[in-house]
């Protein structure tokens, strides 16, 4: 009901009157009432006239549940949403409650994380207050195992929709799912998986956005940028939330549809950046350099060798670098 009511007072031109939103929600005046004296405490301005109702002056910076809930345009009534004010990692959340049987699709959002996880074992740090860490949780996914690595290209490619629209910056695809911006990192993926050899049991797809981070640590502040640096304004992270939720829904409808990025690569190799550059793959044990000619089908990086072979590189196996700078 909170997410209604607040979704109500943001999108009324003016003032929302009680009995109006008592008539749409099927609720008594004193139950509204409760909810909007709970709104103002969590730091809502809520401005109450007699005979004419509420107004919403303000909002807090909040990424609650409800706060996401009220900015999506869809209702993703099949998606469950969970917030934390603080938790080790979304992405171990996530994993907890799917070893404890749920089996609902969910979207866990935290303001701070203690124990934010990178990938390859590193740490990701998720400052409170201008960070985005989420986790998506899809449990008994209807996709092969091998064909989980292709999800992370969906989010990859939801996230950087996402910033463009909803922050207008012009951001970019790193292959595979690192969101990059003038050839700094803004988001990452790390995508885990609970399997059998031809069942996956649950899939975890957790990304992190440097939304509003102004300080990077010594070691990150070349590659790293944030979108309040780039733009200047600060990002609505609630906002960019619910836009990155609806364009992952929408894509991994598509994505389900072929088991595959039949439907998306196209989508996907317009925003890829440093297409017909160089890159260098970085095989376990095996290094060699190419030129990026976009993904295929499977998601796989294709690179041309010098020898004018395609080349299909595998996400999840190796790393793939530009030769000059971060992309
Ligand atoms: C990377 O190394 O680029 C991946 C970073 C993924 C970070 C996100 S933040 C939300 C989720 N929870 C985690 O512990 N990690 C992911």
């Amino acid at each position: 009901m909170k997410s209604k009511i607040l979704s109500a007072l943001r999108e009324a031109p003016g003032y929302v009157s009680g009995q109006e939103l008592c008539d749409e929600l099927q609720v008594s005046r004193t139950a509204v009432w409760k909810v909007i004296n709970q709104l103002k405490e969590e730091g809502y301005v809520i401005e109450s006239v007699p005979r004419k109702g509420y107004r919403l002056v303000s909002h807090p910076d909040s990424i609650t549940a409800e706060e996401v809930k009220s900015r999506m345009t869809k209702e993703l009534s099949d998606w469950k949403i969970v917030y934390y004010d603080e938790i080790d990692s979304t992405n171990n959340e996530a994993k907890r409650f799917a070893e404890n049987g749920e089996t609902q699709k969910a979207l866990f959002i935290a303001e701070q994380q203690s124990g934010g996880k990178g990938r390859r074992g590193r740490t990701w740090i998720t400052p409170r207050g201008s960070a985005i860490a989420m986790s998506l949780l899809l449990p008994e996914p209807e996709i092969a195992p091998d064909h989980a690595s292709m999800v992370t290209l969906v989010m990859g490619l939801a996230v950087t929709k996402a910033c463009r629209e909803f922050c207008k910056v012009d951001a970019k695809l790193k292959w595979p799912n690192d969101v990059v911006c003038d050839g700094q990192k803004l988001s990452g993926t790390l995508t885990e998986m609970s399997s059998e050899v031809d069942y996956i049991n649950y899939l975890v797809i957790g990304t992190g956005i440097n939304a509003n981070v102004m300080e990077f640590p010594e070691e990150l502040s070349k590659t790293a940028a944030s979108l309040k640096l780039l733009t200047g304004k600060q990002t609505d992270r609630a906002g960019l939330i619910a836009c990155c939720m609806e364009y992952f829904a929408e894509y991994y409808e598509k994505f389900l549809q072929t088991q595959d990025l039949s439907l998306l690569m196209e989508e996907y190799n317009e925003l890829l950046a440093g297409t017909g550059g160089k890159v260098r793959v970085l095989e376990p044990g095996h290094e060699y350099c190419g030129l990026s000619r976009g993904i295929n089908a499977l998601g796989e990086l294709l690179v041309e060798t010098k020898d004018g072979n395609i080349t299909q590189v595998y996400a999840g196996e190796v790393s793939v670098r530009g030769i000059y700078g971060y992309v």
